[in-house]
């Protein structure tokens, strides 16, 4: 474990560097935009990431993103970020993302006494809210957020190689009786370029199952409250899709899950996160590893 430094940045964002296994970490806290912005152009091998999803968890931060009144301002929002991992991914790097999509219910109710929000500390989510979030859309529909996300990028010169789907394993069942439950989530792989570091030999040598993953879900109440996907989840991406030795870059860090197996696989990595508490448990994590 290398020595960390913490500096405060000209943008306010706060940067602490270490290494682990003789391999160099960045921590970033503050928000992705203005982190990513002191990144040099052409510098990570491969992003891999989970933004926070659409009117779903209240990180109580200011600055974060999820909570915005309209789908279109969270699409905004968070491809004013994909920009600038466009500019620092190098040529041939590749940026895996995972998204969930998100009914829009429009009931108006609080649901400041459900366990579950209050934890999330919301009153009225954007998604309870009605007039449609500026889309037109009828209640109780899907939303659509990951393509929507996706098709954004396509228009910003990003290259949707493959929508893979995360089937997640022992996903506890929803509540709901009017459709099917569901069990999956995308992580969409998104070249730079036509041309790209990929490495086809794990998915014929550990059997994996093409484009369709699955993937246990991390058990939850052990973790801070990140969402954090699983391990499993990063490292089939880095086997991939990263070179050895290469850098790993996650923009919405939460918990750290990238940051951690990058650098036990042998990678560099650097993780940005806008809330500080979750950049502290990082970082005592962190000072855990040899
Ligand atoms: C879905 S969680 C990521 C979980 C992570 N993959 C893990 O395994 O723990 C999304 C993260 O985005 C962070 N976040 C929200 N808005 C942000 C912003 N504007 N800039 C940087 N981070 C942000 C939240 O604090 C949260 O940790």
């Amino acid at each position: 474990m290398g020595i960390n430094v913490n500096e405060t940045l000209a943008n306010g964002v706060q940067k602490w560097t270490g290494t682990v296994n003789q391999k160099a970490w960045t921590l970033l806290c503050g928000n992705a935009a203005d982190a990513l912005s002191g990144l040099e152009d052409e510098s990570v091998n491969c992003i891999i990431t989970s933004p926070p999803y659409y009117s779903l968890r209240d990180y109580g931060v200011d600055g974060q993103i999820g909570l915005e009144d309209t789908v279109s301002a969270y699409v905004a929002s968070l491809c004013e970020v994909m920009d600038q991992l466009y500019r620092v991914l190098k040529k041939d790097g590749l940026l895996f993302l995972n998204m969930g999509d998100t009914y829009y219910s429009g009931k108006g109710a609080s649901h400041g006494t459900d366990s579950k929000s209050r934890k999330r500390r919301f009153g009225l989510r954007p998604v309870d809210k009605s007039g449609g979030l500026g889309e037109n859309i009828e209640r109780k529909s899907i939303i659509g957020i990951p393509w929507r996300v996706a098709i954004e990028m396509t228009s910003r010169r990003w290259v949707l190689r493959s929508p893979i789907i995360w089937r997640r394993d022992k996903t506890l069942p929803e509540a709901v009786q009017d459709r099917p439950h569901r069990s999956y989530e995308y992580i969409f792989m998104f070249a730079k370029n036509r041309k790209y570091y990929f490495n086809r030999a794990p998915l014929l040598e550990q059997q994996m199952d093409e484009d369709v993953w699955t993937i246990t879900v991390r058990p939850s109440g052990t973790e801070i409250e990140t969402a954090p996907y699983p391990d499993e989840l990063v490292s089939r991406c880095l086997d991939i899709g990263c070179p050895e030795g290469g850098v790993v870059l996650d923009p919405f860090v939460g918990s750290g899950t990238t940051m951690n197996v990058a650098l036990q696989s042998g990678r560099s990595a650097i993780g940005i996160d806008i809330s500080p508490s979750f950049c502290h448990y990082i970082l005592e994590h962190l000072e855990d590893q040899k």
